[in-house]
């Protein structure tokens, strides 16, 4: 055998499983195609959107938000080409940084396609590779609409809208989902016209309802425009883009300079040859895995956005983690249910548990309650009020079953709620913590005491 592991994708899953499985002494490998390593995460996802979501956030705030602090400042312009160049210099120190904790841990990078052989083998631009173990980490691809083919140019996936060379006058989504509401935030701040085109009569629907509902209404008074309940059915590609839809009862045409097509992503294994391998897939086209993350084939564990479940880099890693520990002959433990999700707007909309539309489906009795943003009073000082901590807990036992935040720096604010669910946590428990006087996470402990007491400043 050449490897004791040889991993294939070397996104936030592959990666973070190589270097797991290395430093439990395992001869590891890690088979990555593109010329850089960190996948869909450091260079097309994850890191390229926050880096422009917050120097869009910079951009907006300075031109709208200052002068009612008393900070005056003229002649705001914007220098979109640095932007950009900012970002990509953010992704290189990341994606080197990577090269170098394969170096430190003895994890090879084997550069090029991985084409799986059957058995123990693997073929890279026709070498053979054998090893005791295999984890599959290709991930994931963005979902096209047939009639709308990306060019990247005009017509975009998430990876064209990030890498923009200019700021489109007039900008369509066809989908208000976690990427539409991200990018669709950046491009709004600098200046375009952001419409969205939504098949569902709510946004992001993987979050709890009120989350949903009080996102869009902070979007829409940003300025965007939601069309919910609409599909679209024909597009034009003229001098202008031009996508007819169907809602309310009527047909309508939208015009637009780009669109950007964010409907959802699926998961990625062409070429991989699964089927020569005698890997199994489910229904909607995902490595089909046991409760241990192994395939139909039990020397291979596939991982990441190429299984079920959130498409997340942190659930990647997660799961990275857990299978290179069971390689290592150890028995981790992952908790899906404690973990968190995020879309990084403004407020930010952070959630972890379960929705109140989930709770009922199961019909479990409970209690919800909700704390304003507006009566926290680090809030009010930082001039953050949009929003609120919404808490569901058990009606009998009190414990935790959901926490839901919409809030500047929710994404931060979440980890306490992350702990506490995988801890089991009862409400009584996190309304009986102190938290530190003023900051936003007192909304947490208030939400927490009105579920089952009474809160204090409301
Ligand atoms: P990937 O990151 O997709 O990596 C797979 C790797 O496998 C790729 O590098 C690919 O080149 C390689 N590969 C594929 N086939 C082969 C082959 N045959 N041989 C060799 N290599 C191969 N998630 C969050 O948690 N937070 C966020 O803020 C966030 N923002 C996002 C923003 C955008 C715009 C997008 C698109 C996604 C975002 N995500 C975010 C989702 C996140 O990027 C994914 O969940 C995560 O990257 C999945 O990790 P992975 O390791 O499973 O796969
Ligand atoms: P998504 O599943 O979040 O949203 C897709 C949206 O498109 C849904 O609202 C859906 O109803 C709608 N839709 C589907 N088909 C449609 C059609 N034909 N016409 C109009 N609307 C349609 O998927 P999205 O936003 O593409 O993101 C993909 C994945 O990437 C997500 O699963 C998410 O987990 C991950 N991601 C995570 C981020 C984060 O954690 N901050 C940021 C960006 C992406």
């Amino acid at each position: 055998m050449n490897y004791d592991v040889i991993v294939i994708g070397a996104g936030p899953g592959g990666y973070v499983a190589a270097i797991r499985c290395a430093q439990l002494g395992l001869k590891t490998a890690c088979i990555e195609k593109s010329k850089t390593l960190g996948g869909t995460c450091l260079n097309v996802g994850c890191i390229p959107s926050k880096a422009l979501l917050h120097s869009s956030e910079r951009y907006w705030d300075t031109q709208k938000h200052l002068s009612e602090q008393g900070i005056l400042v003229d002649g705001v312009r914007l220098d979109f080409l640095q932007m950009m160049r900012r970002k990509e210099t953010i992704i290189s120190g990341f994606t080197q940084g990577i090269e170098g904790l394969f170096k430190k841990n003895k994890v090879e990078w084997i550069q090029g396609e991985a084409h799986l052989k059957g058995g123990y083998f693997v073929e890279v631009a026709g070498q053979t590779f054998e090893s005791r173990f295999f984890i599959l980490a290709t991930g994931s691809a963005s979902i096209g609409l047939p009639f709308l083919p990306f060019d990247e140019k005009r017509v975009l996936s998430s990876t064209g809208a990030l890498a923009l060379k200019e700021v489109p006058q007039k900008l369509l989504i066809i989908g208000a989902g976690v990427i539409g509401v991200e990018l669709g935030s950046v491009y709004q701040r600098l200046g375009s016209e952001v419409q969205f085109i939504e098949f569902l009569d709510r946004i992001c629907p993987g979050f709890d309802l009120a989350l949903s509902k009080g996102l869009q209404k902070s979007l829409t008074n940003q300025g965007m425009v939601f069309h919910l309940s609409h599909k679209v059915i024909k597009a034009e590609i003229g001098a202008a883009i031009s996508l007819t839809a169907q809602g309310e009862g009527k047909t309508s045409v939208f015009t637009a300079d780009a669109v950007l097509v964010a409907i959802g992503r699926k998961p990625y294994s062409a070429n991989l040859g699964l089927e020569i391998a005698g890997i199994q897939t489910t229904p909607k086209g995902f490595v089909a895995i046991d409760a241990s993350f192994r395939t139909s084939q039990p020397h291979v564990f596939a991982i990441g956005d190429l299984v079920e479940g959130p498409m997340l880099a942190h659930k990647a890693s997660e799961e990275g983690i857990a299978v290179a520990e069971l390689i290592g002959g150890h028995c981790p433990t992952l908790d899906y249910f404690s973990i968190p999700g995020v879309a990084y707007t403004h407020p930010e909309a952070a959630s972890v548990g379960l929705t109140e539309e989930e709770i009922k489906t199961r019909g479990i009795s409970y209690k919800s309650a909700l704390f304003p943003m507006k009566a926290n009073s680090r809030a009010r000082c930082i001039g953050e009020e949009e929003g609120f901590v919404k808490i569901l807990a058990d009606a009998a036992t009190h414990r935790l079953l959901g926490v839901h935040i919409l809030a500047a720096n929710a994404s931060e604010l979440i980890a306490e709620a992350t702990l506490a669910l995988k801890e089991r946590f009862t409400a009584d428990q996190l309304a009986e913590t102190c938290h530190a006087h003023p900051t936003l996470s007192e909304a947490i402990k208030e939400a927490a005491l009105a579920l089952f007491k009474e809160p204090i400043h409301l």
